[in-house]
């Protein structure tokens, strides 16, 4: 029997982008404990306090054109060039770093930074400025910009077409998250159950799912990240 080209699929978190210089969430001085999540990433924040929500997006926004991928973005970019099965990034990032290193088949399950979208119409623009309380959306007159993030209460984006590819997945690599949030924290549950999938998980260290992956990389994503994609190709 030939042998066949297998389906990929990762996920990423905040620790892909850390040494890039962005601050991961629940690491110690992660973004959630400088910031409260009901003050700034629920849909209930931004009726009650929007200034306060925009300011928060705002500086993020800010804070991306001031940092570069690493060598980790650019090792998953190589991986999908040279892969000759099906390949799969998925990122709960807001950020545009793996875009900016190369990578193609990318799914933002949590927004992009770099879009807004009318709160009437929900059509969605690329983005690049400030916004403030009431940005008046281009598309309805009644409708104002709010960041394309997803805030705890809404629904993740692309879930129907992320839960086929793990269920088609031979291959699940988690890298640089803590598995805290859900959906995203059951993927690894998802493939185990499903069986017939190696389950891959890269991280500066343990997280609450490590028991759940029969495969670790310990150590910083700039350094592990390559490694794994290097042994992979080299055992292709
Ligand atoms: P977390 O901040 O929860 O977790 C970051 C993970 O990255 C931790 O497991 C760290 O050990 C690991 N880490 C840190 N630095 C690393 C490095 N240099 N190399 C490798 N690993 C490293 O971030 P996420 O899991 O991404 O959602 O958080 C998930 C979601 O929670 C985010 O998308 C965001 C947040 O609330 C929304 O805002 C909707």
């Amino acid at each position: 029997m030939l042998h066949m080209p297998k389906n990929i699929v990762i996920l990423t978190g905040a620790g892909i982008s850390a040494e890039s210089g962005l601050d991961t969430f629940r690491d110690q001085g992660g973004l959630w404990a400088n910031h409260s999540v009901d003050e700034v990433a629920t849909p209930e924040a931004f009726v009650k306090n929007p200034k306060k929500v925009q300011k928060f997006y705002n500086q993020r926004r800010q804070e991306l054109r001031n940092v570069e991928p690493n060598n980790a973005h650019r090792a998953l970019a190589t991986l999908e060039e040279r892969w000759d099965g099906d390949f799969t990034l998925i990122t709960q990032n807001v950020d545009d770093l793996h875009e900016r290193a190369g990578s193609k088949n990318l799914l933002h399950m949590h927004g992009e930074l770099l879009k807004v979208r009318c709160t009437h119409s929900h059509e969605i623009i690329s983005w690049q400025e400030d916004l403030d309380a009431k940005t008046p959306s281009p598309f309805h007159p009644e409708g104002i910009l709010r960041p394309h993030i997803v805030w705890f209460g809404e629904l993740p984006l692309y879930m129907d077409v992320i839960f086929r590819k793990l269920d088609e997945a031979d291959i699940f690599v988690a890298i640089g998250t803590s598995g805290q949030v859900y959906p995203a924290g059951g993927f690894v549950q998802h493939v185990y159950m499903k069986g017939n999938c190696d389950r891959i998980e890269i991280n500066l260290d343990q997280s609450d799912l490590s028991y759940l992956f029969n495969e670790h990389y310990t150590g910083k994503a700039t350094e592990e990240v390559p490694k794994w994609v290097d042994a992979l190709l080299q055992a292709k």
